[in-house]
């Protein structure tokens, strides 16, 4: 028998962003709850689920910059105490990263595993990995200046990102300041989480999205 439904229309109904939480958290307040409220250790700060959209994550993390471009202090550690630790993770745009994942760059000189272009991933086969990690330069600017490359497009770092990752992961996008809400056909975006920067006072904006189906 076939059953035909609104996949869409049905995330949006049993979508809930608790089940991927791997964090303890708490239900505030406590005389008359409203709000799953968790803490995004190591870092300082609050997410929060509201019991009225149980389908998004917010909040705001500060972090200290480590400089050139390098994931902040404790970024990576705190998706893995918020999200849980994936071993089968993609990391694209990767830089200095390396172990505990696959990197992807477009620079040789980062020494990735694989040297290619993130908005194609044009080596590596669809399905392939449980979660996808991404930092892209932040902007035109740095992206001339610090590493020779032109500016990718977030929504095609994504769409490659979807195609390689398999149903079910999550895909982490920071970005610079933006809210970022366009997603790939089979994903929705789960949480977005303001990222702080001291000393420097910077903004940065991590994404999240959930790879429903293939598109
Ligand atoms: C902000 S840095 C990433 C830093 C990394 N998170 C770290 O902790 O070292 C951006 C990286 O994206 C790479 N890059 C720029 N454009 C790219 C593209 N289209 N595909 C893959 N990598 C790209 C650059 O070579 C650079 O290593």
């Amino acid at each position: 028998m076939v059953i035909n439904y609104d996949e869409k229309a049905v995330m949006k109904e049993v979508f809930n962003v608790m089940n991927f939480i791997k964090c303890p958290y708490e239900a505030l307040p406590k005389d008359n709850p409203d709000t799953y409220v968790m803490r995004p250790k190591p870092l300082k700060g609050t997410l929060f689920v509201s019991f009225d959209n149980l389908g998004f994550l917010s909040g705001q993390v500060r972090v200290r910059g480590k400089g050139k471009g390098e994931y902040p202090f404790h970024y990576l550690e705190m998706i893995d105490h918020v999200f849980g630790r994936e071993e089968n993770t993609i990391e694209v745009c990767s830089g200095s990263v390396n172990g505990g994942c696959f990197t992807v760059d477009i620079n040789p000189e980062t020494n990735p595993q694989i040297v290619d272009d993130g908005q194609t991933l044009a080596k590596i086969p669809s399905d392939s990995f449980n979660r996808w990690r991404c930092d892209p330069p932040y902007n035109e600017n740095t992206a001339k200046k610090m590493y020779a490359t032109d500016l990718p497009k977030p929504i095609r770092l994504l769409e490659a990102g979807a195609r390689v990752c398999k149903p079910h992961s999550l895909l982490f996008l920071l970005l610079g300041p933006a809210n970022y809400q366009w997603h790939p056909k089979g994903t929705k975006r789960i949480a977005y989480i303001d990222v702080t920067v001291v000393p420097n006072n910077e903004v940065r904006c991590l994404n999240v999205f959930y790879k429903y189906s293939d598109g």
